[in-house]
């Protein structure tokens, strides 16, 4: 037996689950099953991309200074006060690194994102799961779960993957109730589909205790990517740029993002097509006798009667192309994430949808 051991809690640690992209057999499929834009990013990252392109025996800047304007920029926040990573991931893995080790705990919640336990493992931490209510996070029993060995809470809002929110009060009275020594990260993948919200932005900018994460991969379209970014306040930064490689983030991806985000028309029209679609898939699915809760994200949850429901709708969506993302894994097992894609997408999804309850639950009855 080998004496090589690797760190304590890392073989503790489920591999992440990507979603499915290929049906063995079927062609003309659509995957709804990561949450990406159907649309694909804005035709301005392709000219960047091009430029970049050029320079490649250069190594990128360290400091990410141009993107940070950019965000700063655009959001009205202090560069100084922002970090970019290798995907809203790199970010998170930096905060756990920093702040969490052996004998800490890090909470996250029952349907949280499974990232979470596993930055936890990987440094070693005790992941500390929390029960939700109505696939909504609680403060009320984060706050109970809180113990002075809690280092970090994770929380996604709005979440993935049940698509709910809290309203930033709610936030704010559990970044007030943590203990002294824990941080409060909110996850803001999903931030740029809501409307007038802030991600959490006001609250790091109030306190010290609460870190704000944001992505480049969902509503700007560039998953493959892989870029993200963390507001914080400065002490915190200067802690997590410690552990950040100096050129984790290449000059194609520097630039590309900075396109991204500076089309700001674009983006409007991601978010409002995206809004349109959201509203009738739900109502379309509430049509089949199919519940989702309000979703303020880019996909649904849709609800089945039970597990095996839920497996037969995945099966049949399957068979006609359309890949969506099962989450029994997330402690959701009557229940199937769906991302809101294009329209032909989304009416190919509530037609097969239409057509399975109609013969699954007829042939039933
Ligand atoms: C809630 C949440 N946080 C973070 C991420 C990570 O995103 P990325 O690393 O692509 O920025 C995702 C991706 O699915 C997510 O759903």
């Amino acid at each position: 037996m080998t004496k090589i051991t690797p760190q304590p809690g890392i073989m503790e640690i489920a591999l992440y689950q990507g979603g499915a992209a290929h049906v063995d057999g079927v062609t003309d499929v659509v995957k709804l099953s990561s949450n990406e834009n159907p649309f694909g990013p804005s035709p301005k990252v392709a000219d960047a991309l091009r430029i970049a392109g050029v320079d490649l025996h250069r190594y990128p800047g360290t400091d990410h200074a141009g993107l940070r304007r950019a965000i700063a920029d655009v959001h009205g926040l202090d560069a100084d006060n922002i970090i970019c990573g290798v995907g809203s991931d790199e970010v998170l893995q930096f905060i756990a690194q920093s702040f969490a080790g052996p004998g800490d705990e890090v909470i996250y919640t029952e349907h949280g994102f499974s990232m979470y336990p596993i930055l936890a493992h990987a440094v070693g931490a005790t992941p500390v799961k929390v029960d939700e209510t109505d696939r909504t996070v609680d403060v009320d029993k984060i706050l109970a779960a809180c113990t002075d060995k809690t280092r970090i809470v994770f929380i996604a809002n709005p979440a993935n993957p049940t698509g709910t929110m809290i309203p930033m009060e709610d936030c704010k009275r559990l970044a007030e109730g943590l203990p002294a020594k824990a941080i409060l990260v909110l996850d803001g993948a999903y931030a740029e589909f809501v409307d007038d919200y802030d991600g959490g932005a006001g609250m790091v900018e109030s306190r010290d205790n609460v870190i704000m994460t944001r992505t480049f991969s969902k509503i700007y379209g560039l998953g493959g990517l892989r870029v993200g970014w963390g507001y914080a306040p400065k002490e915190i930064i200067d802690v997590l740029n410690r552990v950040r490689q100096p050129f984790n983030l290449n000059n194609l991806q520097l630039q590309a993002a900075e396109a991204a985000l500076r089309d700001r028309a674009y983006l409007d029209k991601c978010r409002t097509e995206n809004a349109r679609m959201r509203a009738w898939l739900i109502e379309a699915l509430a049509g089949h006798g199919v519940d989702c809760d309000p979703s303020y994200t880019n996909f649904i949850l849709a609800r089945f009667q039970d597990a095996a429901e839920a497996n037969a709708a995945d099966a049949h969506l399957k068979s006609q192309g359309l890949i969506v993302r099962k989450v029994a894994g997330y402690g959701l097992p009557n229940a199937l994430r769906i991302t809101v894609g294009d329209e032909p997408s989304c009416r190919r999804v509530a037609h097969a949808i239409g057509q399975f309850i109609t013969q699954h639950r007829e042939g039933a009855a």
